[in-house]
């Protein structure tokens, strides 16, 4: 098992390996004051690995109850929020309970910000199911729901107390949705580190996955604990995001699915840089091949007018201004302040 520590408001442990589920109770115990603590999924994850977690916990002395709502991104929204407030206070928890939230990032992230709001904040446990999520999501403390205006815009910063990610549990996890975690360890390895990218580029993620698991949460502790909120280093993580949450918005979180749209974003952002100047082909040649090699989308059919006007009402847009992430070589990053003008060339001219 490897464990990696990260030290933001409050620290805590991610732990990665094999057959951890099994053991999530006796984690679980370690770090948590109340045995009282709930469940938070989605009906794919519990129907699979709920009785697993459940009675782990149960043998460690927890008291347990779960919620479990439709899985996809249509749940991120206030809706299921305001529903999970409700049993929350139906089943009448304190501020010493917790919850534990098992799935991907879309529960990760509704789960979290529940725990951030509810009572004004009460302890909760990642347990990442999906590649994006042990990867990405579960690390940070970035939580939050959709709004009809866009992605992530109603969220709180709330570290979790443990992160327990089993990779075993990716061997259920549906390719399509595999690929959406592979398309952000792509962008792992383009904003921080071209060992990371050499092995993603030669198309054997799957006999590396461990390694690239422990890489990434690696190089996203090393950025959370430079800027926990998000005031500068924190946004190179947002590499192909503007664009990406574009695309899912145009499609109506109906076409690409998340870590695809951030393919799409990376090259669409990638290629019209080096088209301007800024960045150099190689880069370019390297992440199409890439993403190629790794069966990747890497462009959309949606003009680049609507792209840009959907781009525009990201988090990343300051008044007339917004911060674009450009990757000038594989393996560093750069924040870019734009004016929104400059950013509407780049991508229609
Ligand atoms: N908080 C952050 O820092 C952060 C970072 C990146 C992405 N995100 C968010 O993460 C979300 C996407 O996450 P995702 O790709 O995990 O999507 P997801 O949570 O919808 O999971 C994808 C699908 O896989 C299923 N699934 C998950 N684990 C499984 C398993 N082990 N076996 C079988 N089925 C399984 C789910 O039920 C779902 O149908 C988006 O909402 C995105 O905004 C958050």
């Amino acid at each position: 098992m490897n464990k990696i520590t990260v030290k933001a408001s409050q620290d805590y442990d991610v732990l990665i390996g094999s057959g951890l589920l099994a053991d999530i109770g006796k984690y679980a115990g370690e770090v948590l004051g109340s045995r009282r603590t709930m469940i938070v999924s989605d009906d794919n994850v519990f129907d699979i690995y709920g009785e697993k977690v459940t009675k782990s916990l149960q043998d460690a002395g927890f008291e347990v109850s779960d919620f479990v709502f439709p899985s996809g991104e249509k749940s991120k929204s206030h809706n299921t929020l305001l529903q999970l407030y409700d049993w929350l206070a139906a089943e009448n928890i304190t501020r010493a309970d917790s919850i534990i939230a098992l799935g991907g990032g879309v529960v990760g992230d509704l789960a979290g910000f529940a725990a951030a709001t509810y009572l004004r904040g009460i302890d909760y446990i990642q347990v990442p199911t999906s590649l994006l999520a042990q990867i990405d999501s579960s690390v940070g403390g970035k939580t939050a729901v959709d709004i009809e205006a866009g992605k992530n815009l109603v969220g709180a910063f709330k570290q979790p107390k443990l992160v327990v990610a089993d990779i075993d549990t990716l061997s259920t996890l549906p390719e399509e949705f595999f690929k959406d975690g592979l398309g952000e360890a792509v962008k792992y390895g383009m904003i921080r580190s071209e060992a990371l990218f050499k092995l993603i580029e030669k198309g054997e993620v799957k006999e590396h996955l461990e390694e690239i698991i422990v890489k990434c949460v690696d190089i996203k502790r090393e950025v959370v604990e430079n800027d926990e909120f998000d005031k500068g280093l924190r946004m190179i993580l947002n590499f192909g995001h503007t664009i990406g949450h574009a695309i899912e918005k145009i499609q109506n979180f109906n076409g690409l699915t998340h870590g695809k749209a951030v393919a799409v974003g990376m090259m669409t952002l990638t290629k019209a840089a080096a088209k301007h100047g800024m960045v150099d082909e190689s880069v370019n040649d390297r992440l199409r091949r890439c993403l190629i090699v790794n069966k990747l989308p890497y462009h959309a059919d949606i003009s680049p007018e609507s792209l840009y006007d959907n781009a525009i009402t990201d988090k990343k847009r300051f008044s007339d201004d917004i911060n674009i992430i450009i990757c000038k070589k594989v393996g560093e990053a750069e924040i870019v302040k734009m004016k929104l003008t400059e950013f509407k060339k780049l991508l229609t001219e």
